[in-house]
């Protein structure tokens, strides 16, 4: 049994031709109602989560989200690093295309004027609307995020957000510092509130507004935490006491590691709190006590999360929204927390590149809710006996972030845009992502909630740039005109293959004959990547191309 045809998500899949002559047509005029779209992006979450298997961290809302959801286990970012991957995604361009590695250019003027996820939903009658960091601010989306070519409305930033990098964090001198490890009182705070809160209330604002609209919306809300400072009310310390939080299984840096791979960490280390550690450079280490800390604050920062989008799913089901709205929630890119010796993202390991991904699609994912049903009921995670949630359905296969943009135009029952052609610089509209709407085709019959397609033929793609072959104050984030050195990176079902190739900025040429090191790591034996064998396999050939 399928479900009820509901808007063109069910035309879209079985009858993907025919939406393209839909797709011109206002949504007035449609047979059915099209579907809102939530897209919740977190910025630097790792899959550290309920739903993805940890047993640590406490996300009950979210994990109710995925249970109402399809669950992408295997979801990658194609730059481990905010602008970059955010403009990837949105445009559904790799970073090659949108030639954005640093947070310096705007596409539409420096690469081609691409179009982007919520333009898309705009220009096919959608009322669009960013809440928070969606767009990286600055000059990668014209210091507007992309206004006015992705909005209908300005998009709305928190007030407080402009204290995140200031000395707001009580030391245990008394005093108020720029720290990394940032517990507070809200009511302490300037403004007494924190951006993830303020955002979550403009958001339900929206929703409230979008309630009586004849149009659909698409409301993307961008939230701030895990990313550094771990600046969150610090009652959510108390779900992680120092005790129960071990070091990451693998804190060392591996001897094999080329020193081109590795990210020193500059950021962490500029704030007042790390700096008093006088930690050497590039390779540490950070004194274990200060390791638990800092993995601490991370999960305490989660779980802030999590009881925000609880808030704000919460708010969707009491509006009734909840039966006409898909919700999308990932995350920018993962986020190291003592992996390798090293920390922040800013590599091509797993652990900065794999990020949570998941689709809630009513009728679809779940069934419809009935009148008055909740589905997304707040779950306080302080409350020790709130269950565990069951998982929903989940796919294995590896995918890639840059999928986002064709699947929720598919999901919604768009026209899904056309594959790029290579090069695309000149095509305003198409895409380098997978569609993935075939992984939402489910028959009652399906017993096995695992999903594959053909995963030794997938392939997720990321890369990172280097100003130098040995970690240097740059390494992290090079400009453009900096960077000497791409790694190229591709993880299969088996492995993680690297190569570190030189790269002319001014080109934006890599030389693959002209290899800097190499790494290779095979995922049934070593699965943390700590084993490079890349030495080993010289001469063997690897099946698999390294450009998309
Ligand atoms: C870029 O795309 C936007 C949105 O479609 C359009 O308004 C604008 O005119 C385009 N700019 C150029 C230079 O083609
Ligand atoms: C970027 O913003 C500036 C200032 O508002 C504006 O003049 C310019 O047209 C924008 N660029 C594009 C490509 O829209
Ligand atoms: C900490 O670990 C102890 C021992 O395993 C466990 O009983 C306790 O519930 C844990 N506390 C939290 C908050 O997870
Ligand atoms: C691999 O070979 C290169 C070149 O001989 C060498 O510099 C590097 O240290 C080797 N790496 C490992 C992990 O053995
Ligand atoms: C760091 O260096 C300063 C100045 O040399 C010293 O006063 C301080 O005790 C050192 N801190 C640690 C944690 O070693
Ligand atoms: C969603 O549920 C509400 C309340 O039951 C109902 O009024 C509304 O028509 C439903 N919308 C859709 C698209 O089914
Ligand atoms: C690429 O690198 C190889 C090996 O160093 C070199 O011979 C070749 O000239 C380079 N190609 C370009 C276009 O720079």
């Amino acid at each position: 049994m399928l479900p009820p045809c509901r808007g063109l998500l069910w035309l879209g899949l079985v009858l993907g031709s025919v939406c393209s002559s839909l797709e011109s047509a206002a949504p007035g005029e449609l047979a059915t109602d099209p579907l809102n779209v939530l897209l919740i992006i977190v910025d630097d979450l790792r899959p550290s989560l309920g739903c993805y298997g940890d047993q640590l961290i406490r996300s009950p809302n979210i994990d109710q989200l995925a249970s109402h959801s399809l669950l992408f286990q295997n979801a990658f970012a194609q730059q481990a690093v905010c602008a970059p991957s955010r403009v990837s995604f949105l445009t559904g361009r790799r970073p090659d295309t949108t030639r954005l590695y640093d947070f310096n250019s705007y596409w539409r003027v420096h690469a081609g004027n691409f179009s982007t996820i919520p333009q898309y939903f705009k220009e096919n009658g959608y009322v669009t609307m960013s809440v928070g960091k969606v767009f990286h601010p600055g000059i990668s989306s014209n210091h507007s995020d992309d206004s006015p070519y992705s909005w209908s409305i300005p998009p709305y930033h928190p007030s407080s957000e402009k204290y995140e990098n200031t000395k707001t964090c009580r030391g245990p001198d008394g005093d108020l510092h720029a720290n990394l490890l940032c517990p507070v009182d809200v009511a302490d705070v300037p403004e007494g509130t924190l951006p993830d809160k303020q955002s979550t209330e403009e958001a339900i604002r929206l929703l409230e507004k979008m309630k009586t609209s004849t149009s659909p919306f698409f409301l993307a809300v961008g939230y701030h935490k895990p990313h550094i400072p771990f600046r969150y009310p610090k009652e959510f310390q108390k779900l992680y006491p120092l005790e129960n939080i071990t070091l990451a299984p693998d804190p060392q840096v591996p001897a094999g590691l080329p020193p081109v791979a590795y990210n020193p960490w500059m950021d962490i280390r500029q704030r007042e709190d790390v700096q008093a550690l006088n930690l050497s450079m590039p390779y540490g280490p950070i004194p274990v006590d200060f390791q638990r800390k800092i993995r601490q604050s991370y999960f305490a920062s989660v779980s802030y999360l999590d009881t925000q989008v609880g808030r704000l799913l919460s708010a969707l089901d009491d509006l009734q929204l909840a039966n006409s709205t898909i919700i999308a929630f990932t995350s920018d890119h993962g986020w190291a927390l003592g992996e390798h010796g090293e920390w922040a993202k800013y590599s091509n390991f797993d652990v900065t590149t794999r990020v949570p991904l998941m689709f809630y699609v009513p009728g679809r994912t779940a069934p419809f809710p009935d009148a008055g049903e909740k589905l997304f009921s707040y779950i306080d995670p302080f409350d020790p006996l709130s269950e565990v949630m069951e998982p929903g359905r989940q796919a294995l296969d590896l995918v890639e972030l840059l999928s986002l943009f064709p699947t929720l135009a598919g999901l919604a029952g768009l026209h899904v845009p056309p594959r790029c052609p290579s090069p695309s610089f000149h095509v305003e509209l198409c895409r380098e992502g997978q569609n993935l709407l075939k992984y939402f085709r489910f028959h009652d019959s399906e017993e096995d909630p695992y999903l594959h397609a053909n995963p030794r033929e997938l392939i997720a793609y990321s890369q990172y740039p280097r100003p130098a072959d040995s970690p240097q104050w740059n390494s992290d984030k090079p400009s453009l005109k900096d960077i000497k050195v791409m790694g190229y990176s591709i993880r299969t079902i088996d492995y993680r293959y690297t190569v570190w190739v030189t790269f002319n900025p001014d080109e934006f040429l890599a030389n693959f004959s002209d290899v800097h090191a190499g790494e290779l790591y095979l995922v049934d034996s070593d699965p943390l990547q700590d084993h490079n064998m890349y030495n080993d396999t010289q001469g063997g050939d690897l099946p698999l191309s390294l450009m998309p």
